[in-house]
């Protein structure tokens, strides 16, 4: 098994907020990411897809074949885009980092599987200090 990966950026704002507690406890729980404007990340999407090398192609997965995934199942949906407001798969979903690791493997893996891989991570990075990574399950 061979593991390739890509790596895409996008910014975007969003607002830990969870709408069935009160002021009080979401500031004790999220603290200045709950805010009520919100605040933004310029993150970093990190996926890893695993497959056998093809002998006719020497690759797992055309990594152009990856990057338009990204592209269209994630990138072009909440690039510039406030998460809590503005992406459909995300409607009703806190946009925790967590959380956006969950939705995109959902988005993700069907394409690349579609193409003869499968998704192994999802990676986010949403600061110099804080990283989330998903494997499915
Ligand atoms: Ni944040």
């Amino acid at each position: 098994m061979v593991y390739i990966q890509r790596r895409e950026t996008f910014s975007a704002s969003h607002r830990l907020f969870n709408s069935a507690w009160t002021d009080e406890q979401n500031e004790a729980v999220f603290g200045k990411c709950s805010n009520r404007h919100g605040h933004g990340h310029n993150f970093q999407l990190i996926v890893t897809v695993k497959g056998t090398v093809s002998s006719e192609t020497g690759f797992v997965m055309n990594l152009v074949d990856l990057k338009d995934i990204m592209m269209r199942e994630v990138i072009d949906q909440v690039d510039h885009r406030n998460l809590n407001e503005d992406v459909p798969f995300l409607q009703g979903v806190l946009p925790s980092t967590e959380n956006l690791a969950l939705a995109f493997w959902a988005r993700l893996s069907p394409a690349i599987e579609a193409r003869g891989a499968a998704l192994h991570c999802v990676r986010i990075v949403e600061t110099e200090n804080n990283f989330v990574e998903y494997y499915g399950e």
